[in-house]
């Protein structure tokens, strides 16, 4: 697969990750997913597809080896200075499904409870031009991607870009995040597999379309579960359009001292998740090797 991308930052990197404790606003239900706000003192604000690393045990009630180690969790939206908060403190809000004991106590946490937090980590989107021939920006999320998807769908409304939003799940209850999608005004297209939603079928086929339109003048943004951006990247490839993903694997650090979160290059060697990602070019990965 060709590399069309140039990544650019869309703001300085240099100011330094926070870690600290945060303050849960709120806590809800988003069809089957949920989400959760936090005040975060300090918070440097963050690229769209930076990650925070979470520690959902260290409430007072929850012994802080419950679990061990914090999770990855992508920005969802961040909403600038908390309500009636402190000065310093900003409200930060985080998408997710409850999945195993990390998620579960993070679902349990209630309103002036207190998290641990270390972030915004990684390396997030490059806002700058990508690809060559000024097309649409194909923001693709599945699953819980649709999370990393929020902030760069914004950003790229903003900077005046064509954006389509195509968001696919299992059923309708799954299409966590939507409605906020669909504040932003620009074109939404939903898919269900159980056609309870939207087209029915794979998010990967009004993909397919709009590649078939647009060709290399589109560029597409991926993040979902690992088959759904494989089949990403190489619809982009077959079209000559750039494009990005945001991998989602397993971390216990999130700053590249455990080595936990390799994936395999397509140059061969391998690199860190937490520290040259989670966003890469999809051309730099080897999907074969990826499991
Ligand atoms: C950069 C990044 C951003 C992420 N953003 C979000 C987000 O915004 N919202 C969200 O809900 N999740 C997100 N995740 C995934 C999230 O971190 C995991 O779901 C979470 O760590 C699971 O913790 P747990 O203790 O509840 O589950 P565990 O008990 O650790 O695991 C439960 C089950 O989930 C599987 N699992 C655990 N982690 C992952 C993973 N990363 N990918 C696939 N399967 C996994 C395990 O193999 C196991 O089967 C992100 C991951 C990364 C790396
Ligand atoms: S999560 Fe520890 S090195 Fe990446």
């Amino acid at each position: 697969m060709g590399s069309k991308t140039t990544v650019i930052r869309s703001v300085p990197s240099n100011d330094p990750p926070i870690r600290g404790q945060a303050r849960v606003l709120a806590n809800s239900s988003d069809g089957n997913g949920r989400r959760i706000r936090l005040a975060v003192a300090d918070w440097p604000g963050s690229i769209p597809g930076q990650f925070v690393m979470v520690g959902a045990g260290a409430r007072a009630s929850v012994p802080r080896h419950d679990p061990l180690l914090p999770r990855p969790m992508a920005v969802f939206r961040d909403l600038g200075p908390v309500e009636g908060g402190a000065a310093s403190e900003c409200d930060v809000e985080l998408l997710y499904r409850v999945v195993g004991r990390g998620t579960t106590l993070l679902s349990e946490a209630a309103p002036g409870d207190t998290l641990s937090i270390v972030g915004p980590l990684g390396e997030g989107f490059p806002l700058g031009d990508l690809g060559t021939g000024g097309g649409p920006a194909l923001l693709v999320g599945g699953g819980t991607g649709i999370a990393s998807l929020y902030e760069l769908a914004r950003a790229l409304v903003h900077a005046g870009r064509n954006v389509v939003v195509l968001l696919g799940a299992r059923s309708r209850e799954d299409l966590i995040g939507r409605v906020d999608f669909e504040a932003l005004g620009l074109e939404l297209v939903c898919t269900t597999e159980d056609g309870t939603e939207g087209q029915p079928g794979l998010v990967t086929e009004p993909l397919a379309a709009r590649l078939s339109t647009h060709g290399a003048t589109a560029s597409v943004f991926a993040v979902g579960p690992t088959p759904m951006m494989r089949a990403c990247a190489i619809l982009a490839a077959q079209h000559d359009a750039a494009c990005l993903v945001s991998l989602e694997n397993p971390m216990a650090c999130g700053f590249g001292v455990c080595l936990g979160c390799a994936v395999p290059r397509a140059e061969g060697g391998f690199s860190l998740v937490c520290r040259a990602g989670p966003v890469f070019d999809a051309c730099e990965i080897d999907w074969e090797g990826l499991s």
